[in-house]
């Protein structure tokens, strides 16, 4: 029976999950199989490249084959194929490129080549949001921490950046000079979580510093693990104090940085994603801001939507098929750096 809608496959191997998803319309999951790879990577805190690429290869055919049962459905169903081809770890992207090329040599089949990152802001779609654009982009992730002015699909304009650390990468630093396990993120909220400060709890940290008028907005996340590290070698204050006074520092400045650009460009819309949208508490401080400032936010209820997954990528390569970013030729190839268009002549940054 033929499937009823435009149905897609979308490829995801930009780090340390191997994902395959097929998706109808942009929308709708039909399956979204993701391999993590996190066992093994633990020992070393951190994710090891060689072991990344070998694992994804090990594991992607599999994927494909359980993604398809999973749907009941054939590859001559499949009409296109999206895969993630930057930024991340060349060899990891590599294999899922490949495999996505192998699937469009044999069925003919378009092949979209999409920005992770981008993709990441589409999560939502699959779970009942269209894009309305333009929106504001907050991607906060173990890798990258940003926020872009989103003008249409594969039109993407940075507008703040990190001056030093990602956010999940801050959350997995934290983690180890606290001594919790590897990726910290999940772990440092736990601990957090067993901290209950009363009204007159001061953080142990140094006050973030004001935002100077003309200085671009910007992330920096060092000095806050720095301030953590200064405190643990004081040795006198509970895991739990310290991994909440960390937390609040964090979601403060992320919150100030999202704020003034909400106010900035005048966008009421934002779309929050990433691996760091995983934790509970910065999704009540996001919905609690944008409430009392007026702005509409949207991010992935489903925590296997926040982290890497083939689903969003599958949702993304959806809007951007016959569009330049179709592959007309095999012959592309995979980066490390996020794809940055020329700045488009706008008013996004309004004094
Ligand atoms: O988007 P993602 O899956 O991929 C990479 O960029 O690799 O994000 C992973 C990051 C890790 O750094 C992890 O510690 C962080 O997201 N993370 C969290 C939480 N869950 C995952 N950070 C804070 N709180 C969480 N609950």
């Amino acid at each position: 029976m033929t499937p009823v809608g435009v149905i897609g496959l979308g490829i995801e191997s930009s780090c340390d999950e191997t994902s395959v998803a097929l998706i109808r319309n942009g929308s709708e999951c039909l399956a979204n199989l993701v391999h993590s790879q996190i066992e093994q990577h633990a020992p070393f805190r951190g994710v090891v490249p060689e072991i990344a690429s070998r694992a994804h290869l090990e594991k992607i055919n599999t994927l494909y084959d359980r993604a398809l049962v999973e749907a009941g459905l054939s590859t001559e169903q499949l009409e296109y194929v999206s895969v993630s081809v930057r930024p991340g770890l060349v060899g990891s992207l590599m294999v899922g490129a490949q495999f996505a090329k192998s699937f469009a040599l044999v069925t003919g089949r378009p092949i979209i080549g999409v920005d992770h990152l981008e993709a990441h802001l589409y999560a939502p779609c699959l779970e009942g949001h269209r894009p309305e654009f333009p929106f504001l982009g907050l991607l906060l992730s173990g890798g990258n921490s940003a926020i872009f002015m989103v003008h249409g699909p594969g039109q993407l304009e940075l507008l703040a950046d990190t001056l030093d650390d990602a956010c999940g990468e801050a959350f997995d630093k934290a983690a180890a000079i606290l001594g919790l396990p590897f990726p910290g993120g999940p772990h440092v909220e736990r601990a957090a979580a067993g901290f209950h400060p009363e009204a007159s709890h001061r953080r142990l940290f140094p006050k973030l510093l004001r935002h100077r008028g003309d200085a671009p907005p910007a992330f920096s996340f060092s000095g806050i693990k720095t301030a953590l590290l200064r405190a643990v070698q004081d040795g006198s204050h509970p895991v739990e104090l310290l991994a909440w006074d960390f937390q609040d520092t964090v979601f403060e400045l992320v919150e100030r940085v999202l704020l003034r650009l909400v106010q900035t460009t005048g966008i009421t819309r934002v779309v929050a994603s990433g691996g760091v949208l995983a934790n509970q508490t910065l999704r009540v401080r996001l919905e609690k801001l944008a409430r009392e400032s007026g702005f509409a936010l949207v991010y992935p209820r489903s925590r296997l939507l926040c982290t890497d997954n083939a689903a969003m990528i599958g949702a993304l390569g959806y809007f951007l098929r016959n569009t330049a970013f179709q592959f007309r030729d095999l012959s592309f190839d995979v980066s490390s750096k996020r794809y940055l268009p020329p700045a488009r002549p706008s008013d996004s940054l309004r004094p």
